[in-house]
């Protein structure tokens, strides 16, 4: 529960304190402001990219910033059509509502978000077979903000209802370094300039990683020295809860074996991936290959994954030769 407070309030909640995401920033700054202006509700807006970016984070400054409330829930919570009609019926006039993982929308549950997201109403059947009808109800205008891992999972009838649409990127060491002696401000712990580099280099371009690996090595440096994160302290905390020096943690290592030592080096798929180490192919597609991609460790082929020579050297093994 500490760590759930602590993780809020590490938060920004204004776009000026949101590092990172430039592009992205810039553009929503942009829209706000004009809305603002307009006195209208801000377009609806879709953000995807990798878990832990700052999609979460990012709505909330969209409505800490136009002024606004901010009603949150998720796709897999959102049962059926009735419980959408609920949330929309009880929002206020320029209100944002957060929809996480979007991409899991129920279908029938989509279906009343169209009319909703494009004239701000609810179609309501009344009676059943030849003397149904349909009523319309009026909603207040409102912001919809959808987040997803998986933009190409979403239909196109909905994408289509977004103004605006914005990919999250990994970020660089240097922003990562910068989140993490913010966080660590915010916290009250001493941070070398060193340590929070080496952090941000092991953080796999993620800030939710960034800040987790901080707690830990904050926690490290309070029993093992005096509490002040030195660069070593990190190093060694680091080395302690098996995060490599790329951030590479042991399910990162497990697959890539997996494919080197099961597959000579693949193409195999990701449900056999998924089986050989026994974790869940989705946590796989959506967590850990993303970045393993970005590195170029490992590449997708339409037979499935391979991993590159890059991460055999990386894990110390020999590079097989082309011909096997
Ligand atoms: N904490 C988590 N993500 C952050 C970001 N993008 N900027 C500042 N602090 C953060």
């Amino acid at each position: 529960m500490e760590d759930e407070v602590a993780e809020l309030s590490l938060r920004p909640r204004y776009l000026a304190e949101y590092i990172g995401q430039s592009q992205v920033k810039e553009n929503l700054k942009i829209y706000i402001e004009a809305a603002k202006m307009r006195k209208e509700a801000l377009d609806h807006v879709l953000l995807y990219g990798p878990p832990g970016l700052g999609k979460t984070t990012l709505s909330n400054i969209i409505a800490n910033e136009l002024g606004v409330n901010i009603r949150t829930t998720s796709g897999p919570a959102i049962e059926r059509p009735g419980d959408l009609a609920a949330i929309l019926t009880n929002l206020q006039e320029g209100d944002v509502l957060f929809i996480d993982e979007i991409h899991r929308l129920h279908r029938t549950v989509e279906e009343v978000l169209y009319p909703a997201m494009e004239d701000f109403a609810l179609d309501i059947i009344i009676g059943k077979g030849p003397s149904a009808r349909s009523v319309r109800l009026d909603l207040p205008s409102f912001t919809l903000v959808g987040a997803t891992t998986r933009a190409g999972l979403l239909s196109a009838p909905l994408r289509d209802r977004f103004g605006v649409v914005s990919r999250l990127e990994y970020y660089t060491v240097d922003e990562l370094s910068y989140i993490v002696s913010r966080a660590a401000d915010i916290l009250g712990a001493s941070i070398v300039g060193e340590a929070a580099d080496e952090i941000g280099k092991r953080s796999r371009g993620t800030p939710r990683i960034a800040n987790r690996l901080l707690k830990r090595v904050r926690d490290y440096a309070q029993v093992k020295g005096d509490g002040i994160i030195t660069a070593d302290m990190a190093q060694k905390a680091l080395r302690l809860i098996q995060v490599d020096d790329l951030g590479l943690d042991e399910i990162d290592h497990k697959m890539l074996r997996a494919i080197m030592t099961h597959f000579r080096g693949g193409p195999v798929g990701v449900d056999t991936i998924a089986a050989t180490i026994g974790e869940e192919s989705q946590t796989i597609e959506d967590v850990y290959e993303p970045y393993l991609l970005q590195i170029g460790f490992l590449q997708r082929t339409p037979r499935g994954r391979t991993v590159t020579a890059a991460a055999y050297r990386h894990l110390g093994l020999p590079v097989p030769s082309a011909d096997g």
